[in-house]
């Protein structure tokens, strides 16, 4: 077990935040992990885990060990006419196992190509894009207990997903180390063309009659049109959540601003952040190396060398303008470190 000692973390968090692990290490395999974390939990060190590090805002240097999750592989189960059950290793970049899909013809994910991050990341937070969520394609992962060693196979309905949210982010939280996710694919995709503008996409397109490959090449056109590329401009995807408000609350808004957009969903109306946030004139505001991005105003950017705490202190901001204008407390989705 080699570790690197204060490790600089810039290249493994997608904000690109200059921080340090005291302690860092990349696992390909299971018994690396398990040597890890053993020798963890005897030296009483803390344990973080980054699958892409697309999700997390380092906001000091991190204490203790820093474990990189290399653990790759992409493996079919079982298959019929129908389906096919893949199990994908945990450290499988996400969209790269999207793409893999794409090109056997399983469909299933293709809404959710570009996806920053790992496989192992996508069931703690049921990734969603354009109309499609993980759970909608999820049979189960396994996971290994973090002190007491226990493998468990975790089913759909024990995820507890919900959105942007499942049973890894409430009571089992850092409990748990996901080794891998089996995902239902289907070998007679209906693509699933109904959210927002990726019909319009696929008409720009010439695309009347869209195979997975087209409605993937949409949504990669959609997303990188309006999201910024981590890899030039530092950011983690949507920094806050859509709040979800009551109706009562929604139609005293509603009276206020018209035009507000929505979509009912069970427990009330969701309404996106991005428009709260635009509303206050945060869309394109820059401060030295930090700011909301122009085109997206649910992301936070770091243009060069911003900390941690700058763009911390700026989402508070947010949420405190948010809140003062519309009585909507936003939630950010983000992990702060
Ligand atoms: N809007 C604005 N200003 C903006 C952007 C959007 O007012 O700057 C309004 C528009 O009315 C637009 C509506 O917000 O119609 C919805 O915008 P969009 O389709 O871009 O989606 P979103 O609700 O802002 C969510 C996800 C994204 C996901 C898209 C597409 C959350 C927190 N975010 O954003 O996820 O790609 O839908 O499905 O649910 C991510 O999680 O990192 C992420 C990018």
């Amino acid at each position: 077990m080699q570790f690197e000692l204060n490790k600089p973390l810039k290249d493994f968090n997608t904000f690109h935040i200059e921080a340090h692990a005291e302690k860092l290490i990349c696992i390909e395999d299971e018994a690396s992990l398990l040597e890890t974390v053993a020798f963890a939990k005897k030296e009483k060190i803390n344990t973080h885990f980054i699958g892409g590090g697309s999700n997390i805002l380092l906001t000091k240097n991190v204490q203790g060990i820093v474990v990189i999750n290399q653990l790759k592989g992409i493996k079919i189960i079982q298959e019929n006419e129908e389906f096919v059950m893949v199990n994908f290793s945990s450290g499988e970049n996400w969209h790269e196992c999207v793409l893999w899909a794409v090109e056997h013809n399983y469909g299933g994910i293709e809404n959710l190509s570009l996806i920053p991050g790992t496989i192992g990341a996508s069931p703690i937070q049921n990734i969603g894009a354009y109309g499609v969520e993980l759970k909608d394609v999820f049979h189960s992962l396994e996971a290994i207990h973090l002190t007491s060693f226990e493998k468990k196979i975790f089913t759909l309905e024990e995820c507890q997903f919900g959105y942007r949210d499942s049973i890894f982010k409430q009571q089992e939280k850092g409990n748990w180390f996901i080794l891998n996710v089996t995902l239902q694919l289907t070998k007679n995709p209906v693509c699933n063309i109904n959210y927002g503008n990726i019909k319009d996409e696929l008409l720009k397109m010439n695309i009347e009659y869209p195979s997975i490959q087209d409605v993937s090449k949409a949504v990669i056109q959609i997303r990188s049109s309006k999201l910024p590329n981590p890899a030039e401009i530092g950011n983690a995807g949507s920094f806050f959540k859509n709040p979800i408000v009551s109706h009562s609350h929604f139609e005293e808004l509603k009276s206020l601003y018209p035009e507000i957009p929505f979509f009912t969903v069970s427990n009330g109306v969701k309404i996106p952040a991005a428009w709260l946030i635009e509303k206050n004139n945060w869309k394109g505001f820059k401060e030295g190396d930090y700011g909301v991005h122009k085109n997206q105003a649910l992301v936070l950017v770091n243009y060069n060398n911003a900390k941690g705490n700058d763009i911390l202190n700026l989402s508070t901001q947010i949420i405190t303008s948010v809140q003062q204008a519309f009585n909507i407390t936003l939630e950010r989705e983000v992990n702060i470190w």
